[in-house]
């Protein structure tokens, strides 16, 4: 028996035939292994370079952090002197890339498996590290000179909504009270702020316009309250409290539509005022301008046509700018976007993107294409 059904969809008949003959030679247990094995590998290389010489669980897999992310992380603990404690280090996404990073650390789990696979992928990545199996809330920790916990998040079984109220094994609570001066966090990104203690920095990570982690910086680490990353350009950008709001104006001709991580974490008057923008709203994130809006922090377009939201008015500016196929996006403005777009659809030879939002409250349309 091959392992997944996903992995029968992806085999060839070469490699049902390989399967064959590896059961003649070898318990069926053990190529089921391998077989699961080789599909996780061959899914791992999405998060890591070396994904085809580690070794996953698929619940490890799927919990583990990107390496682009886990390494960006990484950075911020390289002064840190002394031994590092990886709490929940599941099979070793962050553990890795802190060990690159600092002279000792440690990864603790509760699942043997996760240990022993975490050192093994720490050394497949030219990293040391040592790997104790218990329960963290066991432990003493207070002899660590900084802390890393990735508590399993509620979504592994489904339920993003107690990810937003904070709910993780062990809980947020507990790791907040950690006995260490630096204390570092990886939360789900729609994590409440309002859940995050007073003092602690929030830094909200995305990759490319994936939203990814929530990254919460204890006290004696934190240098704002709240800071935009994005990667892998590798820019980040704090939220300033004092920054006045944006002022709101008309769609001018050029449109900036922030990272999520930019709106996570409060940026986008700051984003706002290094580009001498404005927003079309006061509830909606995107900017706009009459020059054009080059960010690593956003998405640059050049505005073709900006009006008041209606379908008629809509698809028949479309044909006059000889639109056909169009992708949408709304921003304040509910409504079934796949009947939508099949209304919209028309013969024109060009694509755009139609921004479905809101300007001064009112419904409104942006026809927009990429800045090239
Ligand atoms: C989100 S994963 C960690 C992923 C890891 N940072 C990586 O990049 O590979 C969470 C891990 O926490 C472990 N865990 C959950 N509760 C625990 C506890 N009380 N003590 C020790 N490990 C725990 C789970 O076994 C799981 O491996």
């Amino acid at each position: 028996m091959l392992a997944t059904p996903e992995l029968l969809a992806e085999a060839s008949a070469a490699d049902l035939r390989v399967g064959e003959r590896l059961r003649d030679r070898w318990p069926v247990d053990l190529v089921a292994a391998a077989s699961e094995q080789a599909a996780l590998r061959l899914r791992a290389t999405e998060k890591f370079s070396r994904g085809s010489a580690m070794l996953f669980t698929r619940p490890g897999l799927e919990q583990a952090t990107d390496e682009t992310v886990a390494r960006h992380r990484a950075q911020r603990f390289d002064d840190v002197k002394g031994t590092v404690l990886d709490l929940c280090c599941g099979i070793g996404g962050d553990l890795a890339a802190i060990g690159a990073v600092v002279d000792s650390v440690v990864g603790v789990d509760r699942a043997e498996v996760h240990a022993l696979l975490a050192r093994h992928n720490a050394a497949v990545h030219g990293v040391r590290v040592a790997v104790a199996v218990a329960d963290v809330t066991q432990l003493r920790v207070d002899g660590a000179s900084a802390v890393f916990v990735d508590p399993a998040r509620r979504s592994a079984t489904g339920d993003t909504a107690g990810d937003r109220r904070g709910g993780s094994s062990p809980p947020l609570e507990w790791c907040f009270a950690l006995p260490s001066k630096r204390v570092c966090v990886k939360a789900a990104p729609g994590l409440q702020r309002r859940l995050v203690p007073p003092g602690w920095e929030t830094e909200f990570v995305a990759v490319g316009r994936d939203l990814k982690e929530a990254v919460l910086w204890s006290p004696g680490w934190a240098t704002a309250g709240a800071r935009a990353t994005v990667l892998p350009a590798g820019v980040s950008m704090v939220a300033d409290p004092t920054v006045e709001r944006a002022p709101v104006r008309p769609p001018g001709a050029f449109l900036l539509d922030p990272s999520p991580a930019v709106t996570r974490a409060g940026a986008v008057a700051d984003l706002a005022a290094t580009l001498d923008a404005w927003q079309i709203d006061a509830r909606i994130a995107f900017l706009s301008a009459d020059t054009p809006l080059r960010s690593p922090f956003g998405r640059a377009m050049t505005i073709e046509s900006s009006l008041p939201f209606g379908v008629k008015p809509l698809a028949a500016e479309l044909r006059r700018l000889d639109i056909g196929s169009v992708e949408l996006r709304r921003r304040g403005l509910a409504g079934d976007v796949t009947d939508l777009r099949r209304r919209l659809r028309g013969k024109g030879s060009r694509s755009a993107t139609v921004m479905l939002t809101r300007v001064a409250d009112r419904p409104w349309a942006l026809v927009c294409s990429d800045l090239t």
